[in-house]
């Protein structure tokens, strides 16, 4: 029986020396010191023995018993520790390895134009105000002078969202004169960008939504002369000091008098060329004095007060801004051309 102890002993403490995992650790306990294992066996044979030879064998039973499980435990510790290592060697960080490229975003070339704008007129004391573009057509006709009837109200022109033709994607952005007019005290300077809707067919000046930048001043002895010379201050901090201007008379039922504002071809510089469509000048805004009957509409008095008021065309300012000669290059947003701004 000595001998018996000895030889497991001796087996059990090579079998836990060589196990690779704890999986391996847990089998060989049972087969060695579980309730059907060999040191088990062994013990149920104490009966056979004398009983002096009993308690000696007993002991040195208890003594195998012991060193076994010690011996698995240490193996177990070992076991664990070496799963750790390789754990942490496995997911070790190299952080000098270079990072994967994030492609980084940028503002939108209308809207680097747009916000260069901003920037020009909050320096003369305007506010920017942000309006709906789902308007009423009061706001955006009647209160503009531009009564039933007017052409610019037909159904083929304008998207309307009902059939008495009461609201409707607003076609200008010159209802923010009336809700700024409503909602502020006088004298009032903002402008109002934003996007306006027209049945038009997509072409390379033409889209069914587009935007403006509206702009209105009211105080008193406010003239012409202040409109143009605002106009041309910001035309020369966009576009450079000397860009020529021509304001050219026109028509529009909530401005008297009235004027379209062209600037020189940044092509040709004004010579003519198929970017200007042979003019030399591209139009970027419609203008003029506020027609006394908008200002008397919103409870303000024509002889006390006057104003002008502007609409830039966004798309077309940031064209010539940046040289862009197609509209549609604005709004189909190929990273490739957007990349270059
Ligand atoms: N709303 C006009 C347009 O869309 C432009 C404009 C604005 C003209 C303000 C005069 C004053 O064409």
């Amino acid at each position: 029986m000595r001998e018996q102890l000895a030889k497991i002993r001796a087996a059990a403490l090579a079998a836990f020396e060589g196990a690779a995992s704890k999986v391996d650790l847990d089998e060989l306990r049972v087969r060695y010191l579980g309730k059907k294992g060999e040191l088990t066996a062994v013990l149920k044979q104490m009966g056979k023995l004398s009983p002096e030879e009993r308690p000696a064998m007993g002991q040195l039973a208890n003594e195998v018993r012991a060193a076994l499980e010690e011996a698995l435990d240490s193996t177990a510790k070992n076991l664990e520790a070496a799963a750790l290592e390789a754990k942490l060697k496995a997911e070790t960080l190299d952080v000098t390895v270079p990072g994967v490229p994030v492609p980084e975003g940028h503002r939108h070339p209308m809207y680097i134009a747009l916000d260069e704008m901003k920037e020009i007129f909050i320096g003369m004391g305007f506010t920017v105000l942000d309006g709906p573009e789902i308007e009423l057509a009061q706001l955006n006709f009647d209160r503009l002078n531009a009564e039933e009837g007017h052409p610019s109200r037909d159904w083929s022109d304008t998207f309307y969202f009902d059939a008495d033709s009461r609201v409707m994607l607003r076609s200008q952005t010159s209802p923010m004169q009336v809700r700024a007019m409503d909602s502020m005290p006088l004298p009032i300077r903002i402008i109002a960008p934003g996007r306006v809707y027209r049945k038009d067919e997509v072409d390379a000046t033409h889209s069914p939504m587009f935007h403006q930048v509206e702009g209105m001043v009211i105080d008193k002895g406010v003239t012409m002369a202040d409109l143009k010379g605002t106009l041309n201050t910001v035309v020369e901090r966009m576009y450079g000091v000397g860009t020529k201007t021509r304001f050219r008379p026109h028509h529009f039922p909530f401005t008297e008098p009235s004027c379209e504002v062209d600037v020189q071809c940044h092509k040709c510089g004004g010579v003519g060329c198929p970017t200007c469509k042979g003019e030399g000048w591209i139009e970027l805004l419609g203008a003029g004095m506020i027609h006394p009957r908008v200002l008397e509409m919103a409870g303000i008095d024509p002889n006390e007060w006057s104003g002008w008021a502007f609409g830039f065309g966004l798309e077309r300012t940031a064209m010539r801004r940046f040289k862009i000669d197609d509209l549609r290059l604005i709004f189909e947003n190929d990273v490739r051309f957007l990349e270059q701004f």
